[in-house]
């Protein structure tokens, strides 16, 4: 088990997707389940702000993620809800402005780590999100938490989106990259903050292919991690 965790668009899903094929493990990126109750409440013009009623939705949602399957669109993984695919319409503009204002909501929370551990169940699994190190997977022998400037993670978003055809303004990315953090890090319930135990990364000057192979180093190197690991 490997916990990944960091602020927004730090490249902690990057690095979690190569490691993990890296190493044959699992891989799941827990912000998609929370763009996908997001993008749903949103399709079912449920009031964002009715707690109960989105935390309804976040229990009675079926939602699939598979690893992708060779799609041309660059997907790295494709999400299903109520058996349909809505992996594009999680990265949204309408997603970002509202996924902290669900994911902050205990209820929600409380339901998707449980889906999250059940999925932990299927094998040896890099996780990615903001609370896998300190609450949904606290006993993970490696936990890694990757930071980069808010500047250099608005300019990777902002590049990822015009790569995908989508309009992309850096200063609106900038804005909405900070508001998350700045809501994902003062929430009351499982707030973003490292772990104790975690190694802490700093991306913003390092490729993402560089950092895998570091930790994987140092997996090597420490045995009793690398054990544990596997
Ligand atoms: O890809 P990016 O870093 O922009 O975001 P994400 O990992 O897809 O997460 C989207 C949002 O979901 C975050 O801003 C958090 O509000 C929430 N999230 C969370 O609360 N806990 C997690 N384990 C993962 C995501």
């Amino acid at each position: 088990m490997i916990a990944i965790d960091g602020p927004a668009a730090s490249g902690k899903s990057t690095v979690g997707r190569l490691l993990a094929e890296k190493l044959n493990f699992l891989y799941l990126d827990t912000g998609c389940m929370y763009r996908a109750v997001t993008w749903t409440a949103l399709q079912h013009e449920i009031d964002l702000n009715d707690e109960t009623a989105v935390t309804q939705l976040a229990h009675d949602i079926q939602m699939e993620i598979f690893p992708a399957k060779g799609e041309e669109d660059g997907r790295h993984y494709t999400v299903h809800v109520d058996g349909q695919d809505i992996t594009w319409g999680l990265r949204t503009p309408a997603v970002d402005a509202n996924v902290s204002q669900v994911s902050s909501y205990l209820g929600v929370r409380q339901e998707m780590v449980k889906r999250q551990r059940a999925f932990g169940q299927r094998g040896a699994v890099v996780m990615v999100g903001r609370d896998i190190g300190t609450v949904v997977m606290p006993d993970a022998p490696l936990k890694l938490f990757i930071t980069a400037s808010a500047e250099e993670r608005a300019r990777r978003r902002t590049r990822d989106r015009s790569d995908q055809g989508h309009t992309a303004d850096y200063a609106d990315i900038l804005a909405d990259v900070q508001r998350r953090d700045e809501i994902d890090s003062n929430r009351q319930h499982s707030p973003l903050r490292p772990a104790d135990d975690a190694i802490r990364i700093d991306s913003t000057a390092q490729p993402p292919a560089a950092i895998v192979d570091a930790i994987l180093a140092l997996i090597e190197q420490n045995v009793a991690i690398s054990i544990k690991v596997k």
